[in-house]
């Protein structure tokens, strides 16, 4: 059949193009919750810009003709060393977060699923044997336990424990609301937004009938008990202490298996983590959403896998938008990364297709950094692939 070259290509090159097909697609504060970041954005962006500053130093003969990407994170062997960071915000299509999980179960990789999916996690474990069950501090220690141990019995195989988020940031770009309920007054604010992307406001009709729900979080109470609304759940959280590395140790203990550390930036609590005998940490700045100005993880990694990398799995997520990112991040000591937004817009672009699309992006930029270099496997990628600015790497928390 001759090519149509009119014809309308779901497919998308790059993430750029994701993230362009998604706003485009997306009613502007559904698009904008995607965006997130806090204050200036100057860590948001860093996360993005630091990686161009890294530069290669390829070999341009002798590339080998087969390249092996196999790798393992908290006991699960992946076709690739990229995996789903959780993410809280999947309003983005209504199947969201079970669209997300058969996209990485298509392409052989793990999910992160967020303590505020909007899908039960007997959903997700459903249609990927590799899920991590994220933990926000909220409510009371038998709360925590309780939920983890629902995600135990679902079939998740690990839990990673985010620490990094503070309260109270604004963005100078302006926050969206996002109505608690989908009632007449919501969709009358909303509707003028909607109206001019009738492609997404189809998605949310099946069968004659609209089926947006209201925003809750259905993992957060026991099984079939209905989860208290998004806003709800975020003011107990609010109103929680923050966990104390007791408490983190604590869970470890009681949890038993494989557990990861989101939010590291700091040698220090680096240390801390493998002190409570977590399997893994997550150098990470919750993609620019902590505080503004903490540097881009990228800089903070070489250092980070230097102290502790023979101890702890050491991931990354921040910033990652190509495949030649992630083989940088593991050149300079990850073990694999996360990714968040570059999902998100896949997802947004074009649902789990448009997921599987960004992944296979990820695995073809790591291919053909591995073949520009020369190498055989992941596992040769190394800081002397890259030309490093003098100027480039941060650390601090020093002990
Ligand atoms: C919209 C949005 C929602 C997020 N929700 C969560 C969450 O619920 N739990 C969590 O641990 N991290 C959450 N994150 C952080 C991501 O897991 C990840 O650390 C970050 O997105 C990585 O940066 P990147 O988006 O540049 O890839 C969220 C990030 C975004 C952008």
């Amino acid at each position: 059949m001759a090519l149509n070259p009119w014809a309308k290509n779901p497919w998308f090159e790059t993430v750029t193009e994701a993230q362009r097909r998604a706003k485009k697609r997306l009613p502007k504060s559904v698009y904008s919750s995607l965006v997130a970041g806090t204050q200036a954005g100057v860590t948001l962006d860093d996360n993005v810009q630091a990686f161009n500053e890294l530069g290669w130093a390829p070999h341009v003969v002798g590339a080998q003709p087969e390249r092996e990407m196999t790798t393992s994170v908290m006991g699960q062997e992946l076709s690739f060393p990229v995996m789903i960071s959780p993410t809280g915000v999947q309003a983005v299509d209504p199947d969201g977060e079970v669209a997300v999980a058969r996209a990485a179960a298509a392409r052989g990789t793990a999910m992160g699923l967020s303590s505020f999916a909007s899908h039960a996690v007997e959903e997700v474990t459903a249609v990927n044997d590799k899920v991590f069950f994220q933990i926000y501090w909220l409510g009371s220690r038998e709360d925590i336990l309780r939920r983890a141990e629902r995600a135990r019995a679902a079939g998740a195989k690990g839990l990673i424990v985010t620490t990094d988020w503070v309260f109270n940031v604004g963005r100078d770009w302006g926050s969206p609301e996002i109505p608690e309920k989908v009632n007449l007054k919501a969709l009358v604010r909303l509707g003028p937004e909607i109206a001019v992307k009738p492609r997404y406001a189809l998605d949310w009709v099946r069968g004659g009938k609209v089926i947006i729900p209201d925003l809750t979080a259905p993992n957060l109470t026991p099984q079939g008990v209905p989860g208290p609304t998004f806003f709800g759940a975020y003011g107990e959280w609010m109103g929680t202490p923050p966990p104390t590395w007791e408490d983190l140790q604590w869970l470890r203990e009681q949890w038993g298996g494989p557990f990861m550390v989101k939010g590291i930036t700091r040698l220090d609590d680096a240390k801390r983590a493998v002190d409570i005998g977590a399997t893994a940490i997550s150098v990470s700045n919750h993609g620019g959403n902590n505080l503004d100005g903490t540097p881009a993880t990228i800089r903070l990694l070489p250092d980070i896998a230097d102290a502790v990398g023979n101890d702890i799995e050491v991931l990354l997520d921040g910033g990652i938008r190509r495949g030649s990112d992630v083989a940088k991040a593991l050149a300079l000591g990850a073990r694999a990364v996360m990714i968040g937004r570059a999902y998100l817009w896949g997802l947004a672009a074009n649902g789990q297709a448009g997921v599987e699309n960004v992944l296979d992006l990820m695995r073809m930029g790591l291919d053909g950094a591995l073949m520009g270099l020369g190498h055989k496997s992941v596992n040769d990628l190394s800081a002397d692939d890259l030309i490093i600015p003098d100027d480039f790497k941060r650390s601090f928390g020093h002990v």
